[in-house]
């Protein structure tokens, strides 16, 4: 009887306590990422080449760039930071890279008003062969928090048969009950569909494909270029929102394989499609081009609206598409791209945007920062080789 008593008394705390626990560290990464995150990333431009002088002048550099006014954010240093553990087991970063440690580094990088991000791996070692979180989830989310971080992306390398979902909201606890609200970006490639459980585990973007390459379209290689990932959006709109987003990988405007052009239009497909805007160029010697293309506030705001709808193919005949995201005060985003090699005339149709054709709307140029005039029915503009144009459409 006493057994059995004791028994009930252990089952009631048990229901009583764990919904309990689970609500308060559930909690502390609410409202994290409403907006698509915005920041810098070291991978794109410098790989392994991370050392503590670079990340501070990324940081002035965001500050003085105007990249901060236009909503950039979180500086995160990607792979290679990290060389062992110690004999406690805690995570060691590179003495001779990171001298003054990096705890002094997000100090810094706080002080200037941004945030600061880092980089693990589920499995045993991370994709670049350094100690990755396997069996030191816990442990290091402790000591990210104690470092102040406030961005984890954490990657999918030798992780052998471990199970992605479980793996992500096992590290999505450990940030919770570090007491630190930390943003999880889940770095999976896809492979798993992220998409599908993602928000259910707490990860607030998930790469939805392999590494972007820096260049206008895939080789025959394979190497996934800008519109090879573009056309792997499809059909994934309905899986972003506010605080959960796909991230179909870093920016690479800026960083050589592509024209202006050809930049200005990855700029706008990935704002078109609310996605992470995570510069990976080298933010201390921009050309102006560069710096205008990631500055646009009219372009970042599309990305930024706060209804926070993924936008979608609307139309695809050959080389022309036409883009379109829904924002919060009714109007809408529209891109017109043209992925052939010669200028053409594009069209939207308002119906193609779920208004009546009748309808007089106003449009505005967001690369020519120019109010175009009312117009009913449509919009039809010429449209350069490899470029877009990209408007706003208000009724
Ligand atoms: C993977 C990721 C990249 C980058 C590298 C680092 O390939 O997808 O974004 O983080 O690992 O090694």
């Amino acid at each position: 009887m006493r057994a059995t008593t004791q028994a009930l008394i252990a089952v009631v705390v048990f229901v009583f306590f764990l919904p309990t626990t689970h609500a308060q560290t559930g909690n502390i990464s609410e409202g994290l990422a409403l907006t698509p995150p915005m920041g810098w990333n070291s991978w794109n431009k410098f790989g392994c080449d991370v050392r503590e002088e670079l990340i501070r002048q990324t940081a002035d550099a965001m500050v003085k760039s105007g990249m901060k006014d236009a909503g950039y954010q979180f500086v995160v240093i990607d792979d290679c930071w990290q060389v062992s553990r110690d004999k406690e087991g805690n995570i060691v970063a590179d003495p001779q890279r990171f001298p003054s440690g990096i705890k002094a580094l997000a100090d810094y990088v706080h002080s200037l008003g941004l945030k600061f991000g880092i980089y693990s791996d589920a499995g045993s070692k991370t994709c670049a062969g350094r100690p990755a979180s396997l069996g030191h989830e816990y442990q290091d989310a402790r000591q990210y928090a104690a470092w102040g971080v406030d961005y984890l992306k954490y990657d999918w390398c030798n992780t052998g048969t471990q199970d992605a979902r479980a793996a992500y909201a096992l590290i999505r606890e450990a940030l919770n009950a570090s007491g630190r609200p930390i943003v999880l970006s889940i770095c999976e490639w896809g492979t798993a569909k992220p998409w599908l459980w993602g928000k259910e585990v707490g990860g607030n973007l998930w790469r939805t494909t392999g590494d972007i390459t820096d260049q206008w379209d895939g080789k025959k290689d394979g190497s996934l270029g800008m519109l090879t990932i573009l056309d792997l959006q499809v059909g994934l709109d309905s899986f972003a929102g506010p605080g959960h987003w796909n991230d179909p990988d870093m920016l690479e405007v800026g960083n050589g394989g592509m024209s202006d052009t050809e930049y200005r239009s990855h700029f706008s497909l990935w704002s078109i499609l609310a996605a992470p805007l995570i510069a990976g160029n080298d933010l201390r010697n921009m050309r102006p081009e560069i710096r205008e293309i990631l500055t646009n506030k009219d372009v970042v705001a599309i990305d930024q609206d706060p209804l926070g709808r993924e936008g979608k193919r609307v139309r695809k005949d050959g080389d022309v598409e036409v883009w379109a995201k829904e924002l919060k005060d009714g109007s809408r985003a529209v891109v017109l791209l043209n992925r052939g090699s010669a200028e053409k005339q594009i069209a939207v149709r308002w119906e193609e945007l779920g208004y009546p054709g009748h309808l007089s709307a106003l449009v505005r140029d967001l690369w020519q920062h120019k109010d175009l005039g009312k117009f009913t029915d449509q919009l039809s503009s010429p449209v350069a080789a490899h470029g877009v144009v990209m408007v706003t459409v208000r009724p």
